[in-house]
């Protein structure tokens, strides 16, 4: 078979980076191993912790009922859809109708791909094709959802002279001034916290959001995985469902992966404009038939849960003693990292020594075993940064630490 007779966007397109990251770990995995420098991953941001114990025996119990082995429905579970409006309602205070503003996705990568696919309308002629502004740097699926969906992203920098909250009506002015017809501007993708700068963003500044978006009739898409990995209470995340207007413009997916360490389960919902999760349930309907029913229903009962919510709270202390150990690692190395307010990701800026990241990257893995993101994943113009996902055990991160001492990676 010719790979020509496929689209042309996906002959073109490599395999999503981290699991070319993960290939390529695989490969040199034996060789590492002899030097005595077996893999530590820092790649994924795939939690290594142990799912709530509730979760499992509730999954375990549900196994045995007869009722619940056949197709869900992309909509999702009765019961599913009750616990997501009781945890939004509980956590933001935001109320939705469980009729047409909640539906449940396979992991929230799923949702927004399909949700970008519902929107646009595909086309390869650059200079027609619909725009979806994404934060830079930003999760590195975004470009590629956006590409093969037949749209244009256009990369908004977040920088820390900004706080990571660039005002977007200078955005929009830039934007113009570079030639960009602003009919073709659909939607703002927003990920605060954010992948893979692990800041975040005041309330405030989502209802700027919200306004930009409604004033200029596009869809505001609000990626809000991270919203529970938080270390300080005044840093808590909100949802951008919390502001004036917001369901007029807004859809916000959420995932369990993180906030649970659940990755694998594949669970998560998107809420908010119902036009939007009319459209989302109608393109789902198409392309998969729900979760199946058996993790709706634990994850319901977790989402519920007091036991749920004091595991999250435990991660969180656990998360904040282990970065920053790690971060005083890293800095006792000449590095300068701040503690992150969110998420478990730290953007490293590397020594002045490398060609680039991906030199770094390439060096620290084929050197030390250690394997970090190249930062030009998540913005083409990154190419000084590394992304670190502080997700080993304590003992892997202080052999990380060890090793990039002995190997010759300090700062200077
Ligand atoms: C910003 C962001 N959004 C969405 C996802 C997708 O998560 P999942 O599909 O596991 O819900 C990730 C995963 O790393 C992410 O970093």
């Amino acid at each position: 078979m010719q790979k020509e007779i496929f689209n042309n966007n996906i002959q073109n397109m490599r395999n999503y980076i981290m699991f070319e990251i993960k290939a390529k770990q695989a490969e040199l995995t034996p060789m590492l191993k002899e030097k005595n420098r077996t893999p530590i991953a820092l790649s994924m941001g795939a939690p290594v912790e142990k799912v709530p114990e509730y979760i499992i025996e509730k999954a375990k119990q549900y196994l045995d009922f007869d009722n619940l082995h056949t197709y869900s429905t992309p909509k999702g579970e009765n019961a599913f859809i009750e616990a997501v409006k009781i945890r939004m309602a509980k956590r933001f205070n935001v109320e939705l109708n469980s009729k047409n503003e909640i539906l449940s996705l396979i992991g929230s990568k799923e949702g927004l791909s399909n949700f970008i696919r519902a929107l646009v309308n595909y086309t390869e002629d650059e200079s027609k094709q619909d725009i979806i502004w994404i934060p830079a740097p930003g999760y590195a699926s975004y470009t590629q959802m956006i590409k093969i969906a037949g749209a244009y992203a256009y990369g908004i920098p977040l920088i820390e002279e900004e706080n990571y909250m660039p005002d977007l009506d200078k955005v929009y002015e830039k934007f113009i001034s570079e030639g960009f017809n602003p009919n073709r501007l659909k939607a703002l993708v927003i990920n605060y916290p954010n992948n893979p700068l692990g800041c975040c963003c005041d309330l405030e500044y989502l209802q700027h959001c919200v306004d930009f978006c409604n004033k200029h009739n596009i869809v505001l898409i609000s990626d809000n995985a991270y919203c529970d990995m938080y270390y300080d209470e005044s840093y808590k995340p909100h949802s951008a469902l919390e502001c004036n207007g917001a369901k007029d413009c807004c859809v916000e997916f959420y995932s369990l992966s993180k906030t649970y360490a659940m990755t694998g389960w594949r669970l998560g919902w998107a809420c908010g404009n119902s036009t939007g999760i009319t459209m989302l349930s109608r393109m789902k309907s198409t392309v998969d038939t729900g979760i199946f029913k058996v993790l709706q229903y634990a994850a319901a009962d977790l989402m519920k849960s007091s036991e749920g919510d004091v595991y999250i709270d435990k991660q969180n202390i656990k998360f904040k003693n282990k970065i920053q150990k790690f971060v005083d690692g890293l800095n006792s190395l000449g590095y300068q990292i701040k503690m992150p307010k969110t998420t478990f990701y730290l953007w490293v800026k590397i020594p002045e020594r490398f060609s680039d990241c991906v030199e770094f990257a390439d060096k620290l893995l084929e050197i030390s075993g250690v394997v970090v993101v190249p930062g030009v994943a998540f913005d083409k113009n990154a190419t000084r940064y590394v992304r670190m996902s502080v997700v080993a055990s304590d003992n892997d991160l202080e052999e990380v630490i060890k090793r990039m001492k002995e190997d010759g990676f300090s700062f200077d």
